[in-house]
């Protein structure tokens, strides 16, 4: 069944574990309650990540090229960045539901992504942070939730050399 937690699914822990090595320099920007990663970040203060900010504001704090590994689980759709934002008494509006809300995320991603780095992706689409963001896909994972719900896709990339040279 599905559950809110993504990275509590037996085989997408066992996917992220997989690739994280110790001492990679890894964050979270949509952490929730999940500790996996050494830099976490969440909107909602419930959550006690280490920082409370919105996940773009967080991402362009951090140093170009300075981190190794990212786990982007972000809302997967309008409807739940509506959900989530309005949980929180935040203006949903043209901004924050167009597809430039997951655009900018993952230029500032790829910003911050040294090269060779890997980025996990989760939602409903295998685009991952892209071709054109310089990166290559290595794997996905497909995890079926049975009856009518979604399946959620999980795609692994690294990051070429080039991009920022
Ligand atoms: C799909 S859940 C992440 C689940 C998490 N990976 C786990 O396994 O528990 C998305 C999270 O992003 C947070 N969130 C939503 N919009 C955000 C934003 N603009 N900036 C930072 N966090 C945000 C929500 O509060 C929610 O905890």
């Amino acid at each position: 069944m599905p559950n809110k937690n993504t990275f509590d699914i037996k085989c997408i822990n066992k996917l992220i574990h997989k690739y994280l090595r110790p001492g990679m320099l890894s964050i979270d920007p949509f952490a929730n309650k999940n500790r996996i990663a050494k830099i976490t970040n969440d909107l909602d203060p419930e959550m006690k990540a280490e920082y409370c900010m919105d996940a773009l504001d967080f991402l362009k704090q951090l140093k170009p090229e300075s981190i190794d590994f990212v786990l982007y689980d972000p809302p997967y759709s309008p409807r739940q960045v509506s959900e989530c934002y309005k949980k929180m008494g935040r203006t949903v509006n043209m901004e924050t539901t167009q597809a430039s809300f997951w655009g900018n995320l993952k230029k500032e991603i790829a910003r911050v992504t040294r090269a060779g780095g890997i980025v996990i992706s989760f939602g409903w689409n295998t685009n991952g942070i892209g071709k054109t963001n310089g990166f290559e896909i290595l794997e996905i994972l497909t995890v079926s939730h049975g009856g009518q719900h979604n399946d959620t896709l999980c795609t692994v990339e690294r990051k070429i050399t080039g991009l920022f040279d």
